[in-house]
């Protein structure tokens, strides 16, 4: 959709200059000879930009701004005569965009307003955004792909039964987030949530974590302790990485499962448990079976439900909803000023193939939003290994050949040859508009163009 923007000058040729240079294709144009006018064009027609001279007979240009600028407003470009500047800066701090002094060129005046526009446009989409993201509830899986909204529907529906779950999936696509969000929204959201990682724990203080011991039972059991199946009581247990446990364990585990009951190493008492199972691992649990490395028993007592956390490459539009969610949560939390991506880093982190997944780009985000200098976080400052990963997609098998700059090159040429792609199709082919969509100078992206073996012709209809 084209934008609007209303012409404000009380004279006509000032008017006439400007049309001339905004062209008349790229943007509705509407003009107004004063401040009254200009008012009511401005809440009739809803102009996106007011161009606007400052000095006119009856309400000026500055008038016109107090009344109908701010929140939800038109961006404004105040015009000032030569040797009034100071008034512009006041339309400045009024909330005016910017400021042009007479006489201009009329590039320059075409770059202002190309400016003002594409930060509007971030404006309004960092707005959308927003308002997406505080209808999802916190804490929640966030993702509007169809593969999250899969997942959630799922969760939504285990969470009333007390069925045991397997969660499956690459290393940081949610396993463990979906786990909490199973036992928060289930009956047992009161009992406890007690995690246990059966990777992190050495293989023969497993058996002793689960399920408790009495003191006096091995070497170092000083005291009595409670395990983790006598912990969770009345809530939930989360075994992560469950493929990283001895198969004697999982015979142990199969047993509590079935009776409902725990004895703690070295003790004779029956405890009785209510404790509901959540599973999860990043293996394949049935390769893992055929290698005699997985009881099948237990496979089929814990994944009566199986949920799959598909990689985040598979649910590309999923992407940028993520990095503004942690942008905004990184601002929040570490109290910063505002940031924003810029369109080279979009592109960018949706480029990636993130093998990392979410994690990754969490962790990426934080990096990139506390380190920033500025409102705008453009593509340059983000992670070498990003740059790198976006290269990605050249065959796996070439990659060990190639050196990592010259995966960063790649990259950076994959990055522009797809810029210059865009503006020339959005310009039909036509050299100079692309080259003004891409605030280039339309030699600099012919010589670009060249060297990345492009041809404007392709994209003439
Ligand atoms: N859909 C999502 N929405 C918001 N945050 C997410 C989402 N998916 C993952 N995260 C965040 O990403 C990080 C990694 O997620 P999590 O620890 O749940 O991954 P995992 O699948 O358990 O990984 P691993 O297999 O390595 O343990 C966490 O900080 C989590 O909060
Ligand atoms: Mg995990």
């Amino acid at each position: 959709m084209k934008d609007r923007i209303l012409l404000v000058d009380d004279e006509p040729m000032a008017r006439y200059g400007m049309r001339r240079a905004l062209g008349d294709d790229s943007y509705h144009l509407a003009e107004a000879e004063n401040g009254h006018e200009a008012r009511f064009k401005i809440e009739s027609w809803k102009p996106d930009l007011v161009l606007c001279d400052i000095r006119m007979p009856e309400m000026d240009g500055l008038e016109l701004l107090r009344a109908v600028g701010g929140e939800g407003g038109p961006v404004f470009i105040m015009i000032t005569a030569h040797g009034t500047e100071r008034i512009a800066v006041e339309a400045m701090k009024a909330g005016a965009f910017d400021y042009l002094v007479k006489p201009y060129e009329l590039d320059e005046l075409r770059l202002t307003v190309e400016n003002a526009l594409e930060k509007l446009h971030l404006q309004r989409e960092n707005l959308q955004l927003r308002r997406q993201l505080q209808a999802t509830r916190q804490a929640d899986l966030i993702g509007e792909s169809d593969a999250i909204q899969r997942v959630r529907s799922l969760i939504d529906k285990v969470s009333q039964t007390d069925v045991t779950v397997l969660l499956t999936g690459e290393s940081g696509t949610g396993k463990e987030l979906a786990a909490g969000q199973i036992h928060r929204s289930s009956p047992r959201h009161k009992g406890p949530f007690v995690t246990m990682n059966c990777a992190a724990i050495p293989k023969d203080l497993v058996e002793s974590e689960l399920f408790g011991h009495e003191k006096g039972s091995f070497t170092g059991a000083l005291a009595q302790r409670q395990g983790k199946f006598e912990r969770a009581d009345g809530g939930t247990l989360f075994l992560d990485e469950i493929a990283d446990m001895s198969l004697e364990t999982q015979a142990k585990i199969l047993r509590v499962l079935e009776d409902k009951q725990i004895t703690r190493l070295g003790g004779k008492q029956v405890i009785r448990t209510d404790v509901r199972l959540i599973s999860a691992t990043n293996k394949d649990l049935c390769a893992e079976i055929d290698q005699g490395r997985f009881r099948s028993d237990l496979y089929y007592r814990i994944k009566v439900v199986e949920i799959h956390l598909p990689p985040l490459r598979e649910r590309p539009g999923d992407i940028l909803l993520l990095a503004h969610h942690f942008l905004q949560r990184c601002v929040q939390r570490h109290n910063l000023p505002p940031r924003r991506f810029d369109a080279s880093a979009i592109l960018l982190l949706q480029r990636s193939s993130w093998p990392g997944n979410v994690r990754q780009l969490q962790n990426l985000i934080e990096q990139a939003v506390v380190l920033a200098e500025h409102e705008c976080i453009s593509a340059a400052q983000l992670p070498d290994e990003l740059h790198a990963e976006a290269a990605g997609a050249m065959p796996v098998d070439r990659l060990g050949e190639r050196s990592f700059a010259e995966m960063k090159n790649a990259a950076m040429e994959n990055y522009e040859r797809d810029l210059i792609r865009r503006a020339l199709q959005e310009s039909k082919g036509n050299v100079s508009a692309a080259a003004r969509l891409l605030q280039m100078k339309r030699q600099f992206l012919q010589q670009k163009m060249q060297t990345l073996n492009m041809n404007a012709a392709d994209f003439r209809i």
